[in-house]
């Protein structure tokens, strides 16, 4: 049995389904992140493990207990908000200490305790200031303050990097990977920022429309997506999706026509069980090249004009519009192509991924990986 166990958990308001049949086992010390699109139900699977929501259906256990009838206060579990909400007239001390002096533990005991969290946290030197003395990031390390001293056994973040700006959110991630690393502490992380997801999980859950999609390691998910939302969800740039017919299965390769209307090819796909049909070919944009022109390709081909060329210093990311009107995005070197140029771009067949018209993979014995 794994630390907490969501097993077949469902979420209903009135008439209206929220989260469906919810399965999910974490491991203790593990940072999970659920990420997914606003609305697809994040906030309400964390607050049910908070005991904030309760749950319609099926179980949530923590370290072998049935927590479903447990009052949010008794689980153990810590929980931020993307609003700091901190006590605008208390200090940093005073903030931090407020449950400890609410649960009337001993002065030494809370002195301690918020000098241990200060020096975690770096908030020393701010430990008499009020909330309007200090900066967004000040803030959000009080509101993780206020939730460590408590020693849970759990964390649950809530978007706690929201109304951060854009620099300080990465120094913020870091910090939290490096706090993670520290306390060794299991932690439920909430965003719908995917590069935020990556970059923080040990296990990442992708979940749209009330159900996940997909758990696993940031790179798993990367790499061998289950569906297309998965696909389209986890990257940036996009991966890019064409439509294309399989036009014959042999036991180690399938062959495609129809690619974006006219490009065809042979993709090394080892026993994929599927009929001939149509199906969506997804290819990430840095498994594509732009051919210098002259150059031939014996490869999958596709032909477009640029519409945009993004210089990045590093790199640039070529904007395509194919022959049948998709839209493409290549990532590749500098000066790469020119807008308004007719292009073509080879697409890195090993590196192809299919799915069906309903967006679940199209997998074989041994896939393209
Ligand atoms: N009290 C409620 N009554 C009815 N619907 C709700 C209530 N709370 C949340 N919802 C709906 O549940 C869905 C999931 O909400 P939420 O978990 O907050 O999404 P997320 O955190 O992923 O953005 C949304 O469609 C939202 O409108
Ligand atoms: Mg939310």
């Amino acid at each position: 049995m794994s630390f907490i166990d969501i097993s077949s958990v469902a979420k209903t308001y009135g008439p209206v389904s929220v989260l469906e049949n919810v399965n999910l086992s974490i491991e203790r010390g593990e940072f999970v992140v659920f990420v997914g699109p606003s609305g697809c139900g994040k906030s309400t699977l964390l607050r049910m493990v908070s005991g904030l929501e309760t749950i319609t259906a099926g179980t949530i256990s923590i370290d072998g207990e049935v927590v479903n009838n447990v009052e949010p206060a008794a689980r153990g579990v810590s929980m931020v908000f993307q609003s700091y909400a901190l006590y605008p007239h208390m200090t940093t001390f005073e903030n931090v200490s407020f449950g400890l002096r609410m649960a009337h533990k001993p002065k030494v005991f809370i002195e301690e305790s918020v000098k241990r969290v200060a020096e975690i946290l770096r908030l020393g030197s701010l430990v008499d200031r009020r909330p309007s003395q200090l900066s967004g990031g000040q803030k959000q390390r009080v509101a993780i303050g206020r939730a460590i001293v408590r020693e849970p056994r759990v964390f649950l973040f809530d978007e706690p990097l929201s109304n951060l700006d854009a620099e300080l959110r990465v120094q913020m991630r870091a910090e939290l990977t490096d706090l993670h690393r520290r306390l060794g502490t299991t932690m439920i992380y909430v965003t719908h920022d995917q590069v935020e997801a990556m970059t923080l999980a040990d296990k990442m859950v992708v979940m749209n429309g009330g159900r996940i999609q997909q758990a696993g390691t940031p790179l798993q998910l990367y790499d061998d997506p289950d569906n297309q939302f998965v696909a389209g969800f986890v990257g940036s740039p996009k991966m890019n999706f064409l439509p294309a017919q399989i036009a014959s299965v042999g036991p180690s390769e399938i062959r495609v026509t129809g690619v974006a209307g006219t490009g065809q090819g042979v993709l090394p796909m080892g026993g994929v069980v599927r009929q001939p049909g149509p199906v969506t070919l997804g290819i990430r944009p840095e498994n594509m090249r732009v051919l210098p022109s002259g150059e031939n390709s014996s490869g999958l081909v596709v032909e477009g004009l640029v519409k945009l060329v993004e210089e990045l210093g590093s790199e640039s990311f070529v904007h395509v519009e194919l022959t049948d009107g998709t839209r493409i995005i290549v990532r590749a070197g500098r000066r790469a192509a020119e807008a308004q140029a007719v292009v073509r771009v080879e697409i890195i067949a090993k590196s192809a991924l299919l799915f069906d018209i309903d967006g679940q993979r199209v997998r074989g014995a041994g896939n393209s990986l």
